[in-house]
């Protein structure tokens, strides 16, 4: 049985990924030293990807770590010294919070009922927050956050740092990285990859910051503190042996995508998720849990199902469509779709077999 995965992640392979692992495997990547002139290499090819694909400017920092979750552990440790401000629409919002409640950090939150987004245009940010911690599209609610609005909030608060997850949208999502002092994101959803490896895409004054702290006598970490990574990838090197193998996989998928196009990409996508949002609003028992469209998240789709999710999740798992749960506490009652680019041209299939075990006029 041919499986597509549209759970958020991990998630279905991007379909280019095995060819690349067999392609490494051949050329013996996973055994290149980390220390080494090949290495060197890698890291600015993969970075050069990245920053083409995603528009990161030359100025800014490219650092390989273990997991998202690790890149908000590590942006608190370096880049707040007392106060963060996080902007929480799911539980991935309040995950970033906990990261920083675990350093000891004072935190305050503006949160939005569950389900729904929030106007960052209307919002007053504390004015002794060094930080504010944005989750652009949380993974747990499928709600997201303009990212026009995020360059709005940076202007409105120019001397406050922002870091944004971008875990389940990039490379969807429009971000103006320039915007932004931290942005991060994990292999397994957007990329299509085998999940292992974390990307943080620092501001020259992330790293600052970090530094003043750091002089300061603030604790900030060690090997994966901003300035000794930022120390390893001036020699083309990551402190620590890395995924050398995902790092590779990564370059050549995100080749992959700017060779499809991003505009092309997007424009399919969105309409992918038009067509999943009015298959949920045209539904009599189902709907989508964002009711206003504005905060909709185009790669995550929270569905509600009016009763038990899981008879039509085992149904579609049965003929090879996977679907996600729900996340927490709504395991049950929800279903996540991702819309991830490994899942272009696959909408239709996963419509029509909703149609037959979730028909729309039941
Ligand atoms: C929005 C978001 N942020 C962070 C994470 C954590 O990523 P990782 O498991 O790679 O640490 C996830 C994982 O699902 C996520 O969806």
């Amino acid at each position: 049985l041919n499986t597509i995965n549209f759970t958020p992640g991990p998630s279905q392979l991007y379909p280019t990924v095995p060819g690349h692992i067999t392609t490494a495997l051949e050329l013996g990547v996973p055994s290149i030293s980390h220390r080494s002139a090949d290495f060197a290499e890698l890291y600015a090819s993969t970075g050069a990807a990245l920053r083409d694909l995603l528009t990161i400017p030359p100025d800014y920092h490219i650092w390989f770590v273990g997991s998202a979750t690790e890149a908000m552990e590590r942006i608190i440790q370096n880049n707040v010294r007392n106060h963060s401000h996080h902007l929480v629409t799911g539980a991935f919002g309040h995950k970033f919070a906990d990261q920083a409640l675990g350093f000891g950090r004072l935190v305050s939150i503006t949160e939005a009922p569950w389900g729904d987004g929030l106007d960052l245009d209307v919002l007053d940010i504390p004015s002794s927050a060094e930080l504010i911690a944005i989750t652009q599209n949380d993974t747990s609610s499928g709600t997201s956050i303009d990212p026009a609005a995020i360059r709005r909030l940076h202007q409105r608060y120019p001397d406050k740092l922002i870091a944004v997850d971008i875990v389940s949208s990039t490379p969807y999502a429009d971000l103006d990285i320039a915007s932004t002092d931290c942005a991060f994101f994990s292999v397994q959803k957007g990329f299509g990859m085998p999940a292992g490896l974390g990307v943080i895409i620092a501001s020259p004054r992330a790293l600052q910051r970090a530094e003043v702290l750091k002089a300061e006598g603030i604790p900030i970490g060690a090997f994966h503190s901003f300035p000794e990574l930022a120390q390893s990838e001036a020699k083309g090197q990551t402190p620590e042996t890395p995924n050398v193998l995902a790092i590779y996989v990564l370059g050549a998928v995100a080749r992959d995508l700017a060779a499809y196009g991003l505009t092309r990409l997007r424009t399919e996508l969105a309409s992918q998720a038009q067509a999943i949002h009015a298959y949920f609003d045209q539904h009599s028992n189902g709907s989508i849990l964002a009711t206003n469209p504005d905060h909709r998240s185009h790669t995550v789709i929270v569905g509600q199902l009016g009763a038990s999710s899981a008879p039509v999740i085992d149904a579609l798992s049965a003929r090879g469509i996977k679907l996600g749960k729900g996340y927490g506490k709504h395991k049950d009652t929800h279903i996540r779709i991702a819309n991830f680019p490994a899942h272009l041209g696959h909408t239709d299939q996963l419509l029509s077999m909703l149609e037959e075990h979730f028909p729309q006029n039941a």
